[in-house]
């Protein structure tokens, strides 16, 4: 069964590795400002939609204006409109040997704010997405416990529920990076992250139920699908903050994401959160499995693998511009990006227009939740001078996003996971926006 680990490394300096890429360029060299030659148009362009068609400016009264609309029967569950059909989770397809067990990515390029809509939250199947009806779905808890219990999905209804705001951050995130800049657009380099608000119950709540035994320190946590995904978490993880999730942004869980029921282990990483979660095994040590041993471990120089690396450290990342999101006018800017740190809230984000050398502290807007994506800006001036953008986060502990080379001097190049260096954006004079390794 495939992994999370890339295959094969295309070593170059920016490649865009699938035809959906390539797809991606060509889209936006061909929208609005390339068609003036380039895709800075003379003047600049304000943005990629401005153009628009002449009959239907003002003072001209445009159809919509002149007939009803769709009736309200015309969407029982609403969908994006149209005009944003390019706004889809995309997968490359040389990443893994098969369909089911593989990855799609967050279009970062595309997303306002910090929640991620249902739709677009990036996907990581082992053995792909199982269609389970929720009356025939059980969490059974058991091992060092004082009453094994079997609940039913209305049994942890019943519970009373908690929303809270968490990113997941597949620790294979930016994997593809280790070696040099591979995948142009930040959509492939960032978008194994999602940020959701989810509604349940706290897994402390479900333990204290079947009443945990002294000697029980560590739980296993396995999953309904065919993968029968199994980590192994230690206790006091569990009664912090892991929570048991039946709902997503308001509804519930996604097939995809899990439905009728997932485990959050919250700023820890994402291969932890197991989806269409069935059973809860207490026990006195780790079990060792396939995915805490020979995967998501951290591989170093010298062949040895750190073992439990659970946190996903601070980490940023600049969404626009990005590779999708070119330069398209001169003068005032507007920067945006996210970033979040598995240990808390981040505190800080700079910014830098010269590879590393000078940092601007970036504007923070709200809300700044705990191990939950954070939405920075940072206005500027670009006069069509090459840039070398990077955005550095730092962490409520004072943690700071380190640059590839210090990364890789303490890690090496052998490791696919937890890859939390900072990303380079080159600005070309043209406006076009590359993925760069510095140094
Ligand atoms: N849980 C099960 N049961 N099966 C899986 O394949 N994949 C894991 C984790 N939980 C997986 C799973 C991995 S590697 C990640 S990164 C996250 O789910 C992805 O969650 P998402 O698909 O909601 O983005
Ligand atoms: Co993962």
């Amino acid at each position: 069964m495939a992994d999370d680990r890339p295959k094969p490394f295309r070593r170059s300096r920016a490649v865009a590795p699938s035809s959906q890429v390539e797809l991606n360029r060509r889209q936006f060299l061909r929208g609005g400002a390339a068609a003036a030659g380039g895709i800075l148009a003379a003047g600049g362009v304000p943005n990629a939609i401005a153009a628009g068609r002449a009959e239907n400016l003002p003072p001209n009264v445009p159809p919509w204006s002149k007939f009803l609309g769709a009736s309200v029967d015309a969407h029982p569950y609403g969908m994006p409109s149209p005009h944003e059909k390019e706004v889809v989770r995309r997968s490359v397809e040389w990443l893994t040997a098969t369909r089911e067990s593989s990855i799609n990515f967050t279009p970062l390029y595309a997303l306002d704010g910090i929640v991620v809509p249902n739709g677009l939250c990036f996907e990581r199947h082992h053995g792909g997405a199982p269609e389970i009806p929720p009356e025939d779905h059980r969490l059974m808890v058991h091992g060092l416990v004082d009453d094994a219990l079997i609940f039913t999905m209305n049994d942890l209804m019943a519970f009373p529920p908690e929303s809270r705001f968490y990113f997941l951050e597949c620790a294979a995130n930016g994997g593809m990076e280790w070696r040099g800049a591979q995948l142009n657009g930040c959509q492939y380099t960032h978008g194994m992250v999602h940020c959701v608000q989810y509604t349940g119950v706290p897994l402390k709540t479900v333990l204290q139920e079947c009443g945990v035994k002294p000697k029980g320190k560590w739980l296993l946590v396995e999953g309904a699908d065919s993968a029968g995904m199994t980590r192994s978490i230690p206790i006091d993880k569990a009664m912090e903050d892991c929570f048991l999730a039946y709902s997503m942004n308001g509804e519930r869980l996604r097939t995809e994401q899990g439905y009728p029921l997932r485990l959050l282990v919250p700023g820890w990483e994402g291969n932890m959160w197991v989806k269409w979660l069935r059973r809860i095994e207490v026990g006195d040590q780790p079990w060792y499995h396939r995915e805490e041993t020979s995967k998501y471990t951290d591989l170093l120089e010298d062949g040895k693998a750190r073992e439990f690396t659970w946190v996903m450290d601070a980490k940023s990342v600049i969404t626009n511009p990005s590779p999708e999101m070119p330069m398209r006018r001169k003068g005032r800017q507007v920067l945006k990006g996210l970033a979040w740190s598995g240990r808390g809230a981040i505190k800080r984000v700079d910014i830098s227009m010269d590879g590393g050398r000078n940092w601007k502290t970036a504007r923070l807007d709200n809300p700044v939740l705990a191990k939950c994506l954070t939405r920075f800006y940072f206005e500027w001036d670009w006069n069509g001078e090459t840039v070398y953008l990077q955005s550095r986060a730092m962490d409520e502990f004072g943690y700071v996003q380190p640059q590839v080379q210090d990364l890789t001097k303490v890690r090496g190049v052998n490791s696919v996971y937890h890859n939390n260096g900072i990303q380079t954006w080159l600005i070309n004079p043209t406006g076009e926006v590359e993925n760069v390794r510095l140094g």
